[in-house]
């Protein structure tokens, strides 16, 4: 039986952060030996807001050298820059071409980034047509994000849908796939907003990947809370600190609601709760961080890495754009 294929995407830009790595990475490190994987790093997406070219260029080998350090295995899934392979925008071309403006104009991410700017790019408003071509270029089936993302991937069935309905089928149909425990991380600062890669630099709000010990620990003891004392998951919206302290011991223990409670019952207070956090943190990233710094040092081996992602990617990438370009009638080279 063959593997189910995925498909994900994460963009360059800014510091890979603990919701990043909750929400969205260690979930594809935990089921890769299940999938036909292909993890993307989205180079173009990242464009479509200016980008310092050189901390660009420094964005994305860190981002590969990230996800291979958090436990990706070129074995068994293709980790590659969506700029290697030509076709993601290619296919975007052709999709634009069938994509009703206003699909674009009502999704909330544009209607966020866009409000209140005098000028707004192109690309930021086409930004899921490119998404939908690295999804569909692959006939991936399952499409793992975080909740912000599941009206994208909406928007790429709309548009595989309708490609299918005037060309006859050719994209396999995708489903977001949104993990249920972890899929929002807050920042520490403000438990109220999601934890942000943009954000990323702002004192106190994220915890990055490739932090070290003494950052982790002290970003956690400054984390908002209210000023109660009890240690529980709970919808009151003073509890969003404690909540999001919590989750995040919850989904790196994996330990169920009950037990994550049951570890505070005869706790010291908020205090306990943040260095208890602060350690599963520490203990679940330093490794990364170790493996991180070997790839940074030896940038061949991350450049071979990433070349041979590239490899498996446009091999089928190339298929899959003589199959499309049949079906609209350009003529074959
Ligand atoms: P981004 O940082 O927006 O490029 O997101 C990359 C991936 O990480 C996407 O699947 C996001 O939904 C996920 N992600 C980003 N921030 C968080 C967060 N605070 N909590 C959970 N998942 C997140
Ligand atoms: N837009 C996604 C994000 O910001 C990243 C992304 C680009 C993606 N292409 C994708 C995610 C394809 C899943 C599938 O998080």
């Amino acid at each position: 039986m063959s593997l189910s294929r995925v498909f994900s995407g994460i963009q360059p830009s800014g510091d890979v952060q603990l919701g990043n790595y909750l929400g969205a990475i260690k979930g594809w490190v935990d089921r890769q030996d299940e999938k036909d994987n292909f993890f993307c790093i989205v180079d173009l997406h990242a464009l479509t807001v200016y980008q310092d070219p050189n901390n660009l260029n420094h964005q994305i080998k860190s981002l590969a050298a990230i996800l291979f350090a958090a436990g990706l295995d070129p074995a068994k899934c293709s980790v590659f820059i969506q700029s290697h392979v030509k076709e993601h925008s290619e296919l975007c071309w052709l999709l634009n071409c069938i994509t009703p403006i206003g699909w674009l104009e009502r999704m909330t991410q544009y209607k966020d980034k866009s409000s209140g700017q005098e000028s707004v790019s192109t690309g930021l408003l086409d930004y899921p047509v490119l998404m939908a071509s690295d999804i569909l270029l692959y006939d991936a089936v399952e499409v793992p994000v975080g909740d912000d993302q599941k009206q994208h991937v909406e928007l790429a069935r709309d548009i595989c849908q309708r490609f299918n309905n005037i060309y006859g089928d050719t994209f396999a149909l995708p489903e977001p796939v949104i993990p249920n425990i972890g899929a929002r991380v807050m920042g520490f600062d403000n438990p109220l907003i999601k934890m942000s890669k943009s954000y990323s630099h702002i004192r106190g709000h994220a915890i990055r990947i490739i932090d070290t010990e003494d950052e982790i620990l002290r970003t956690v003891k400054r984390a908002v809370t209210d000023s109660g004392n009890e240690i529980k998951f709970s919808d009151n919206p003073d509890n969003a600190g404690v909540n999001n302290l919590l989750g995040i011991y919850k989904v790196i223990t994996g330990e169920s609601t009950k037990d994550v409670e049951s570890n505070f019952i005869n706790s010291r207070g908020y205090g306990d709760l943040k260095i208890k956090v602060a350690e599963v943190i520490i203990e679940e990233l330093q490794p990364i961080r170790k493996r991180y710094r070997d790839l940074m040092e030896n940038p061949d081996h991350l450049d071979k890495l990433l070349s041979e992602g590239a490899e498996k990617a446009r091999s089928l990438a190339e298929k899959k754009m003589e199959i499309v370009k049949n079906k609209i009638g350009l003529v074959s080279r």
